[in-house]
């Protein structure tokens, strides 16, 4: 690997197994010192926090359509309440009729159409997964009102302190919300049950499965700077995290802005966030036309991460030493990576390279 190994090494990217208290050299001094230290690092500089988990209520209510009687569609409708005000967002669970339980996609959407473009839904049916999905707007809007939605009980009214919450934290919590309740319901397998985003949403995505353990494998679509994409030495073609926070300033932590100019001044860089996902599954997708999402810098990250998945005794992304073409689907290690023809969207070419990776890793897990 000595070719991706000097790639890495011109990025001058924080050792991801290193703290100020030292290097791990175990999956158990992973687990107690470094992950924590990343975790706290990635919450303060770059996304924000959360004060608390609110419980929402939950109904639901089942729609007519079923896809020629393959699958049952059902509303979920989550509330939330916090000092006198109260916010509901709902959700479209799609459930596989056949012997489940059925894995799952909870997906952070753009839209809450059912199905939709960025949905193919009944070819997941067919699949034999189960779709959860929620648009993101539902649960606070993508813009800098913090009084809205979600937003509305937990912000600080005024300016925001210097790691509250941005709009990322925000969409991911909800996306451990619906976690919370498929484990509820006896048609998800508990144990293969991912989350999966496009774009900002790819960001929400790791994020998401960052922070909660309980997801089995997160997809990071098209994700870019604050995604999967490394911000130390990015393509020139890339968008900078001044451009990001000049744009959506709203969407991270305010401390995140000091990096406008510095990325090297953060204590961590975007592997760190990537390898909070291990010993899970990790599957990063890429378009080749897609330079301002930073291909070789979503690449990289994962090969920088993949040092935590080898603590744990598995493999990590399974690549030759040399950068990936299109076309290229790496799955068999616990860190995959697809690179596709063509520009910035959430394809059917995507899921389907998600779909085969996840079903060869559970013929894999089968062999094992
Ligand atoms: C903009 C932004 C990206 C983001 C994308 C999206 O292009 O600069 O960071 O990923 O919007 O979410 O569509």
């Amino acid at each position: 690997m000595n070719y991706l190994k000097s790639l890495l090494a011109a990025r001058s990217l924080p050792d991801v197994l290193e703290t100020p208290d030292g290097r791990a050299a175990t999956a158990a001094e992973w687990e107690s010192r470094v992950r924590p230290y990343w975790r706290k690092q990635m919450l303060t500089h770059i996304y924000g926090q959360l004060p608390q988990v609110l419980t929402p209520t939950v109904t639901t209510e089942v729609n007519q359509i079923d896809f020629a009687g393959k699958a049952t569609w059902e509303t979920v409708h989550f509330t939330f309440e916090k000092d006198g005000k109260a916010h509901t967002v709902p959700a479209q669970m799609v459930t596989p009729k056949g012997e489940g339980p059925h894995p799952f996609f909870i997906l952070l959407n753009f839209r809450p159409e059912v199905p939709d473009r960025y949905w193919p839904t009944e070819e997941l049916i067919d699949a034999g997964y189960g779709v959860f999905g929620v648009c993101y707007q539902d649960v606070t809007a993508d813009d800098g009102d913090f009084q809205s939605g979600l937003a509305g009980l937990f912000a600080t009214e005024g300016e925001r302190r210097p790691d509250e919450a941005g709009k990322l934290t925000y969409w991911a919590y909800m996306a451990s919300r619906m976690m919370d309740y498929l484990l509820t319901r006896q048609e998800a397998d508990p144990k293969r049950i991912g989350v999966i985003g496009h774009s900002r949403l790819g960001k929400t995505a790791q994020l998401a499965a960052a922070l909660d353990e309980r997801f089995a494998f997160a997809c990071v679509n098209g994700s870019g700077t604050a995604g999967a994409a490394l911000a130390r030495g990015r393509d020139a073609a890339a968008e900078s995290i001044r451009a990001i926070c000049t744009r959506f300033p709203y969407w991270f932590a305010p401390n995140y802005y000091k990096y406008m100019d510095a990325p090297e001044a953060l204590p961590l860089d975007q592997h760190c966030v990537a390898a909070l996902i291990a010993p899970r599954r990790l599957l990063v997708g890429a378009a080749v036309e897609d330079l301002w999402a930073d291909t070789s810098g979503q690449f990289l990250t994962c090969v920088a991460a993949s040092p935590v998945w080898e603590l744990y005794g598995k493999r990590g992304l399974v690549t030759p030493d040399a950068l990936p073409s299109v076309g290229d689907v790496l799955g068999e290690g616990g860190v995959c990576f697809h690179l596709r023809a063509g520009k910035h969207y959430l394809s059917r070419t995507d899921w389907l390279s998600y779909l085969k990776t996840l079903s060869s890793i559970a013929e894999n897990g089968k062999k094992e």
